[in-house]
């Protein structure tokens, strides 16, 4: 099996990307599968016409990588490639639009407004402010519409800190959605299917040690707690497994996915998002789920391209 490890690109999550493809090509060299990384830069194309690979699998985070772009692309040159396809992975990465889905699909996920930076021109500031509060209260989360790792989500707690959170959230692109905040321990459910359909792997509990999951808690190793299997009574964590296939067959997700969420006191499981492309890095917790339910990354990841490959 000869694969194509497409990172890096030109998204706000680049150093992640590289991070996590030069992970999935070590990985997947020690399973025996001859894998290369390859930037997804103006060369892909004729890289990918000029390479033997048999399937190619996208590390990239953010937006093309995510987005469905580059997967409409692979699509029409004909490249096979382990992951969601193009619309679905449309809808996931806008985060207003996947809860509406899947809280249609019966999933609790917490109340929001989205807003264009147009509202702003259109109703002014004051009355934006006046909407949000009213309609969800405090504290909120303000976070980009479509975005990944954190970038521009803050916590605010007081309506006065409300429009810097929005500017900070507008340079990430033109829509902010603001979310009524749910307290409570952040899970990330892994789901994945090696052939017999989607599986959720444990769920992998997340503890930062300054209380906020940024991007540094993130990505600097010992910043962040994490256990997994989470420490959540067995019916939680049944309700969160089932949480995590039902979004990625609502989304119509195909591979592999992480859907991030929150549990709250009463055990209610609250839908935030979901990751097409879930980050792959030492510090990552698709990777930790995997190895909680007793599997191997490198064997996993062989195993997903191999029942793409052409
Ligand atoms: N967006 C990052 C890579 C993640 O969700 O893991
Ligand atoms: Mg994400």
């Amino acid at each position: 099996l000869r694969a194509v490890v497409l990172a890096g690109g030109l998204t706000f999550e680049r150093e992640v990307s590289l991070s996590s493809g030069t992970q999935v090509v070590e990985e997947l060299a020690r399973v025996g599968v001859d894998a290369e990384l390859r930037d997804a830069d103006a060369e892909l194309l004729p890289g990918l016409a000029a390479s033997p690979a048999d399937a190619v699998f996208i590390a990239l985070h953010g937006a093309t990588g995510e987005d469905g772009a580059l997967r409409a692309v692979l699509d029409l040159a004909g490249v096979p490639y382990v992951g969601s396809p193009a619309a679905a992975c449309r809808l996931a990465w806008d985060k207003p639009a996947a809860k509406s889905v899947v809280r249609t699909a019966g999933v609790t996920t917490p109340d929001w407004v989205a807003l264009p930076h147009s509202t702003f021109r259109e109703l002014g500031a004051g009355a934006v402010l006046d909407l949000i509060v009213a309609r969800l209260g405090l504290p909120l989360m303000v976070k980009p519409a479509s975005g990944g790792s954190a970038l521009g989500a803050q916590k605010v707690t007081r309506v006065e800190d409300l429009p810097a959170a929005m500017v900070s959230c507008f340079a990430y692109g033109d829509t902010v959605l603001v979310e009524r905040f749910v307290d409570g321990v952040e899970l990330a459910l892994s789901v994945v299917d090696l052939g017999e359909g989607p599986v959720a792997l444990p769920a992998v509990e997340i503890a930062p040690e300054s209380g906020v999951f940024d991007y540094t808690a993130r990505y600097t190793p010992g910043l962040t707690e994490y256990h997994a299997p989470a420490r959540v009574p067995d019916d939680v964590a049944a309700r969160a497994a089932e949480v995590a296939v039902r979004v990625h067959e609502a989304l119509g997700l195909a591979d592999l996915s992480r859907t991030d969420a929150i549990v709250s006191a009463d055990g209610e499981v609250h839908f935030l998002e979901v990751n097409v492309s879930p980050g792959l890095t030492e510090t990552s917790m698709f990777p930790m789920a995997v190895e909680a339910a007793g599997h191997d990354l490198g064997e996993v990841l062989s195993t997903l391209l191999t029942r793409r490959a052409r």
